[in-house]
């Protein structure tokens, strides 16, 4: 994201468009996969980690989960509270924090961070993947984007890239579900831009 645009400019953007495909995949994965280790009479709770407008927090809730909703930038933040209606509100929790201050996430059923994980600084992201992989329950789904090192952005120095196989090692233990890898032009925000992304849709294993 180029630095003359807010992440408030950026998200008040995405309203009104439909949930991402991720949400999608990780939802299917998680139907078909995290209920094995989740009891019939518990709730399932997900994580949006840089949930940014809420988009996919307010589907996560039509569909009947717990969702912890965390980003930096309040403004976003204080949108998805005013709209969220009050019978799906008792479900959502609302976090507002730097990647660079997270230690612990909750237990989670399914993290869904869709585009959100390159944004934070090289130094902390060690810590929030720990945080990440430390979240995940038995059997649950994580949905996530990494930048690899064609993307335009790349040498930003706010921002944390991998290789495929840096990608790889990052999700050693888990059972993936689905991996795309997308280097392409392609548009963005704020035009055009070529991208060097991969989809990662991944289950940690039950047992
Ligand atoms: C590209 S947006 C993605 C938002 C949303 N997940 C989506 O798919 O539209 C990146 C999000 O990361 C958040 N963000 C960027 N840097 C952050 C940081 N250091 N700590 C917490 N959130 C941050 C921004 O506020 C923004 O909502």
């Amino acid at each position: 994201m180029p630095h003359d645009i807010s992440w408030d400019e950026y998200n008040a953007a995405q309203a009104g468009r439909a949930p991402r495909a991720s949400l999608g995949a990780a939802l299917e994965a998680a139907g078909s996969g995290a209920a094995d280790g989740r009891p019939a009479d518990r709730p399932p709770v997900a994580i949006d980690l840089g949930c940014g407008e809420g988009v996919e927090v307010t589907a996560l809730l039509e569909e009947g989960w717990i969702v912890h909703a965390i980003d930096g930038e309040p403004a976003a933040l204080e949108r998805l509270a005013e709209r969220t209606p009050p019978e799906l509100r008792g479900r959502l929790h609302i976090h507002q924090t730097s990647y660079g201050d997270i230690d612990v996430l909750p237990e989670a059923d399914l993290v869904h961070a869709s585009y959100s994980l390159p944004y934070c600084e090289p130094v902390h992201f060690h810590r929030l993947w720990a945080a990440v992989r430390a979240s995940l329950r038995p059997g649950a789904v994580l949905a996530c984007q990494l930048f690899g090192p064609h993307d335009d952005a790349y040498g930003d120095p706010e921002m944390t890239f991998h290789t495929a196989e840096e990608a790889r090692a990052l999700v050693e233990g888990l059972e993936i579900v689905t991996w795309t890898e997308e280097d392409a032009d392609g548009t963005a925000y704020t035009g055009p831009k070529h991208w060097h992304v991969f989809h990662v849709v991944a289950r940690r294993p039950v047992a």
